[in-house]
Parts: C-alpha cells; structure tokens; sequence
C-alpha cells in the first residue's frame, strides 16, 4: 500500500529545492487579509502572497470575473486572435499610467514585464548600456538578472549575464552612500548620476525602483527622482520605472510615479495587476512602442484572458472600494504608531514608506548595524501568533509590512500589536 505522505514532505520532495519557501505552512484557503492553513488555522497576512492581492485575497468580485471569463473562453493567444478582455485591459492601463498614445506589451510576470522593458529600450535606442543601481531586484530570468543586484541570485550565472550594465549607488537617505546626511547632502548622489551619464553616450535608459523593493523599501528622494526625470529627458535617455511591487495602489498612489509626479518613458508592472491571476505589462509612450517592430518580442501567453478579465475586474474594485485613499490612511495610521514605538525602541532604526509599502529597518541599539537576528526572530515569533510577515534589505534587516489594501485600522493595529509586542520581548 502507498505510504500517504503529508504536503510538506511530497512537496520536499517534488518541488525543485531552488525555489525557496518562507514558511512550512500548508494554506487552503484565503480571504480578504486572512489565510487559513489545512490545520484550520487563521493568520493575519502582512505579505499580500508577496503584494500581489491588493484587493485582498479572493476578492468576491475578481472571483466572479474569472469564473464568467472561464465560462466562455480561457485561452486564444494574442498571436492568433484579439479578445476583449486584452484589448480592454490594454486601454485602462494605458490610461492609468497616462501615456497619451502609448501601448502595453503583456506578459505573466514581473521578471518579464523586465525583459520587455529592457528589449524595447535597446532596441529602439539602439544603444548598449542600461544603467541600473545597487540593491535593485528586478527579477531572475538572464535579462533581468543582469539589472539584480544581490550576489545571492546572480552566483553562478555571472558569465552569461548582461555585461553592458553600469550600476550606481541607489539614493538611501538612511546609510547614505556618500556619507551624508539628507538635507545638507548637496545631492553627491545627483552629482554621481549626471557625472556617469554624461561621460557615457552609451547609456540608452535608465531602470529604477522608484521605491526599492527586495533592497529594503526605500523611498528614493523626490528631488533625486525628479532631477533623474529632467536630466534623461534632456539627453533622450528613456527612463523605465520597475513599478512591479509598488504599483496597484500600494503605496497610496495607483503608482509610485504619481508620488513623485514624474512620468517616465517606460513602465514594468505585474504583481497586484490582476489580484493573484498571472500577470504582466510593459507599458510605454507610443512613439517607443511604435518604433518596436512586429515580432522583435512575443509569446504564446501574453495577456491569458482569465488574467486579464482579473485585472479589469482589479481596477474596478481598487476604483469602487476607493483602495488607494484606505492604503493611505491606514498607512499613515501603522506609521503614526511604529514612530511613537520607536522613541522607545532603538533598534528601530528606521520607518520608511508609503501608502502600505512600509519598511522597518532594525539595527543593533543606537547604531547602524544591521539586526536581521532581530528580524528572522520576529518572523518567526510572529507567525506563531498568527502573522505573517516578510523581511528584506540587503542583509534580510528590514521587516516588510505589504498587508492588502482592503485591511482595516482595526486588524492593522492587531498585526502592528503583535509586532510591537514581540520586540519588547526580545530587546
Ligand atoms: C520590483 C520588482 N521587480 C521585479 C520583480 C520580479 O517579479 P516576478 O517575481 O513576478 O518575476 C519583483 C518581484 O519581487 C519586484 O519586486
């Protein structure tokens, strides 16, 4: 007789050992910002399966949409004919992301959403060079791995990657790469910037998380972001936004951008696009997409109805539920009580963020050393009460607070109490 064997150890198993996993729960079900696992188990979601349901988990509407797009047609491929759902998503996002007469390239990820940036810009601008920053994650297939940053994720592909990338400090007010202090910095950072780009023809773009990711939630400075707009325009440099994690709401804004009040050339996104559906875009100004001949990019996939019909379905709900002004509050309200914490806990170096992208960066009491003990501790602690959290930063220093938008002051306080509860605790 077959020996059952639980889902942890088949999916050990089964399931290639390089895809890593934060926790060993076993989830069957979700909604709103709880998940339950197989245990009957409820716990609060910090993660947002890694911002991906702005909306909420299983939001009744994004349900109902992909059950009616499965009803009547799951897959035709843009190559061989359009569909609705597709061309419709295509114009909302267009105007969302206010390109005039721009257009979308889809795709089912973020990494993707990359390579179609990136292709696009070499091959329009003809120009070898990108220029990207340390820190940055922007995905893991070749193209986008060569703008990633973290040694982790490039060791052993080194020699196959992108080499025409320079890379520059990314603008982090908190361990400032200059050793200055935000406000009396003079903006070496923008001096370095204007510095490479003018001795360097051959930078065609210019690929940036306007708000750092997987580097450690970190807001670049509006006059940092600004300037980087002023200068590439000046020198018909295409600017390309990576807005894949802060996109759809999270940081208050429909998109990052609009924080800055910046429009670049380009735009990645993917993640919260279509509340779990896979999902990519890269969408642009339509002089650059026009410029990007048929076939020189494509794909069987690209834009999968049911995705798309959860992605309209997404922009309807973050539009009825008024999303962006509830990430905005609610953020303002978990930074309001993390700030008053931190007066009494110096190993809260810094809050940072926006909307319900915020950042905890933890260090050693009264220095600027980084604690991810602190942090793989509080996860820890944290699950066990029922909370998941997700950390990152260069050295897993940073708790990332990433809860769906849809969440209440009320289960906001409950996870932030956890938090709290935890680091009195353990400091
Ligand atoms: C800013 C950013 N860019 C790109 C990616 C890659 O997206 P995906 O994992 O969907 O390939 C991620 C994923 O975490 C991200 O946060």
């Amino acid at each position: 007789m077959a020996i059952q064997m639980d889902i942890l150890d088949k999916g050990k198993q089964y399931l290639s050992p390089v895809m890593g996993h934060y926790t060993d729960l076993e989830v069957i079900s979700a909604k709103g910002v709880w998940v339950t696992t197989v245990q009957g188990r409820s716990y609060l979601d910090f993660t947002s399966g890694v911002a991906v349901t702005n909306t909420g988990h299983n939001h009744p509407a994004v349900v109902q949409a992909i059950k009616d797009q499965a009803d009547q047609l799951i897959h035709i491929s843009s190559g061989v004919a359009y569909c609705k759902p597709n061309v419709d998503l295509a114009e909302k996002l267009v105007q969302k992301t206010g390109y005039a007469d721009g257009s979308v390239f889809f795709c089912q990820s973020g990494t993707e959403a990359i390579e179609a940036s990136i292709k696009l810009v070499r091959y329009v601008t003809k120009k070898p060079k990108l220029l990207t920053y340390t820190l940055a994650f922007h995905g893991r297939t070749l193209g986008a791995l060569s703008m990633t940053y973290k040694e982790k994720f490039r060791q052993g592909y080194e020699n196959w990657l992108i080499k025409d990338v320079e890379r520059l400090p990314y603008p982090y007010c908190y361990r400032c790469p200059y050793a200055k202090t935000y406000g009396d910095c003079g903006f070496e950072c923008l001096k370095a910037l204007k510095s490479l780009l003018l001795a360097d023809d051959q930078i065609g773009g210019v690929l940036i998380e306007p708000i750092l990711g997987e580097g450690g939630y970190v807001p670049a400075p509006i006059e940092y972001i600004q300037e980087l707009r002023r200068f590439t325009s000046e020198r018909g440099i295409a600017l390309i936004f990576d807005e894949i994690q802060s996109g759809f709401g999270r940081t208050g804004m429909m998109f990052a951008k609009e924080l800055y009040d910046v429009q670049p050339d380009v735009m990645a996104l993917a993640k919260g696009i279509a509340s779990g559906m896979p999902l990519g875009a890269c969408v642009a100004r339509g002089d650059l997409m026009k410029q990007w001949t048929t076939s020189a990019h494509g794909g069987t996939f690209l834009g999968n109805t049911l995705s798309c019909a959860a992605g309209l379905a997404t922009l309807r709900v973050i539009e009825a539920e008024k999303l962006l002004d509830n990430a905005y509050q609610v953020g303002q309200f978990i930074k309001g009580l993390l700030e008053e914490a931190k007066q009494r806990h110096p190993v809260m170096g810094d809050i940072r963020g926006a909307g319900l992208m915020i950042g905890i960066e933890f260090v050693k009491a009264g220095t600027l050393t980084p604690n991810p003990e602190l942090v793989t501790t509080l996860r820890r602690v944290a699950q066990e009460r029922g909370l998941l959290l997700l950390s990152c930063g260069e050295e897993g220093q940073v708790i990332r607070l990433i809860p769906p938008l849809m969440i209440t002051k009320e289960e906001a306080a409950q996870g932030i109490n956890i938090i709290l509860d935890i680091i009195r605790e353990q400091t």
